[in-house]
């Protein structure tokens, strides 16, 4: 991994890349995405095959660095998304930062077509948190509060900004969302975003897929600094705060 800025450039080893994310504040919602070079988030329908072995490694540094994993359902269902398992390595790093061991995933819904028995619930070592609004079904709902933590927050859709501030009651403070592209436009449409971690995949994959800003919403134009760009196997690894003034 090369760091091309800011210079002076050279090669980063594991903890120089940790630390190249690492000055984050506790109260923080970053978020990471891989896209191709002409703007495409999915290969196939999937984001992988846009991603790298290096891009992976980066998924996890800011997994190890956050309190909670936010996503939304379509992205648990399409990347078959699993609660992370209790690894000796990185929850030692983690309790070192003084971060729980494991973090819990952070499920976004209003559908909530999510069976209390799926492994996402059931298989969670830290427990997944369902985050729905008032609007959802309310069977479906209960259902799932008997057996793992739900946040009502907002009418029709998830007020997301209510539900930081729910999370953040929890001491889930500092947190990484992984997607997807719905998710994303509300995220930006609550103001609530402070940083765009996102991987430009040396590809060309051509017309059809969602960019990584998609759904219903107007968005207005969002201005983005530069905080460093990384260089590996010829992706860019591009690290953005997200300015609250517009352009
Ligand atoms: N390139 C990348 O880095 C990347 C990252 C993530 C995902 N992806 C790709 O993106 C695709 C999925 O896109 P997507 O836009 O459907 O993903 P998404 O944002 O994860 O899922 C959309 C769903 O999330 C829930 N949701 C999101 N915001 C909500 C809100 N404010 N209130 C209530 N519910 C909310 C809803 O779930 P319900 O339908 O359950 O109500 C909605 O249908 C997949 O193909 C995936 O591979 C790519």
């Amino acid at each position: 991994m090369r760091q091309l800025f800011p210079p002076p450039t050279g090669l980063l080893d594991d903890d120089g890349l940790d630390r190249a994310y690492g000055d984050e504040p506790a109260d923080f919602l970053r978020i990471n995405f891989v896209a191709s070079a002409d703007g495409a988030s999915t290969l196939d329908g999937h984001a992988g095959g846009l991603g790298s072995p290096t891009d992976q490694q980066v998924l996890r540094l800011l997994r190890d660095r956050s309190d909670g994993i936010l996503v939304g359902a379509g992205t648990a269902r399409a990347e078959s998304y699993r609660p992370l398992r209790d690894d000796p390595a990185r929850s030692r790093a983690r309790t070192g930062r003084g971060l729980a061991r494991v973090p819990p995933l952070i499920l976004v819904s209003r559908r909530l077509a999510i069976d209390p028995g799926e492994p996402i619930i059931a298989n969670a070592v830290a427990r997944t948190v369902i985050v729905t609004c008032a609007g959802s079904d309310r069977g479906r709902r209960e259902a799932l509060a008997a057996v793992t933590p739900v946040i009502v927050a907002g009418e029709d859709i998830v007020d997301l900004a209510a539900a930081r501030s729910a999370l953040a009651e929890r001491g889930l403070r500092r947190l990484v969302c992984e997607g997807g592209p719905t998710l994303f436009s509300t995220a930006l449409a609550a103001g609530i975003v402070d940083e765009l971690c996102l991987t430009v995949s040396p590809m060309l994959t051509g017309p059809g897929a969602a960019r990584i800003v998609d759904g219903h919403l107007q968005i207005d134009p969002v201005r983005l600094a530069l905080r460093h760009l990384l260089e590996d196997d010829g992706y860019l690894f591009l690290r953005y705060a997200v300015d609250e003034g517009r352009p």
